[in-house]
């Protein structure tokens, strides 16, 4: 029995004996999950538009979960969706939207060991046009608590290999509304590593966000800064 057929069957135990949703969470781990479709807004509320979007610096915002950031980019070029492979099965990244197919949305949880961007410091960022001395090449996502490289052109998927492979970053699920220029958020693709985030960062969560506060679902709108605007300070790697 492969993994994935192990972890169905074990879901399938934890929820007769009256488990909750962790498990199902895991078992779907690799396919589109879908949330509440959610309107990405600036810091007055106004709807964002995808051809007013800066291209050299990703953009924070939340979902699913109240406390989980991701980053929205606009890349320089289209990005082909492809066939990607996550810790627990294959998944479809359907690439980029938006006009010229270049608007691209990612967890920016590092699906190496979670470290996360928060209001006073992020590890991981997106290096716009500025070459990484870590990955040798602009336009990438660079952790620099470990030194792993994600390509936002390419699904999210680990680049630089001089490290043990970790797999790619999980892919929010954005939709261009082409008439009014805005954008949504309506789910997950790929490796979800929300319980294990939950789980690892519950104090702090907790502190920033109350009881039960950081695993709230996000709805109707998300608010969505630059990630300078967003981070008091950035690592460079
Ligand atoms: S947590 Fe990002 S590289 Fe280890």
């Amino acid at each position: 029995m492969d993994r994935r057929s192990f972890i169905k069957v074990c879901g399938g135990t934890a929820a007769l004996a009256g488990l909750q949703t962790t498990y199902l969470e895991t078992v779907r781990a690799a396919e589109t999950k879908s949330f509440a479709r959610v309107k990405l807004v600036d810091a007055e509320g106004n709807a964002l538009k995808a051809g007013k979007l800066a291209s050299g610096e990703a953009y924070i915002f939340h979902y699913p979960y109240k406390s989980t950031p991701c980053f929205l980019i606009s890349l320089g070029a289209k990005a082909p969706g492809q066939k990607m492979q996550a810790d627990d099965g294959e998944y479809e990244w359907k690439g980029g939207v938006g006009p010229s197919g270049a608007l691209v949305s990612y967890s920016a949880i590092c699906a190496h060991q979670l470290s996360y961007p928060t209001k006073e410091h992020s590890p991981i960022s997106y290096t716009g046009g500025t070459v990484s001395k870590l990955a040798g090449s602009a336009g990438k996502i660079v952790c620099c608590e470990h030194d792993r490289v994600y390509d936002p052109a390419q699904g999210g998927k680990m680049v630089v290999t001089t490290k043990e492979a970790t797999q790619p970053l999980a892919a929010i699920v954005i939709e261009h509304d082409a008439a009014t220029d805005e954008i949504y958020a309506t789910g997950v693709a790929g490796g979800l590593l929300y319980d294990e985030f939950f789980r690892s960062y519950k104090r702090a969560l907790m502190a920033e966000y109350g009881p039960g506060g950081a695993k709230e679902e996000v709805k109707d709108t998300a608010p969505t800064l630059l990630m300078s605007k967003y981070t008091g300070g950035t690592d460079r790697c």
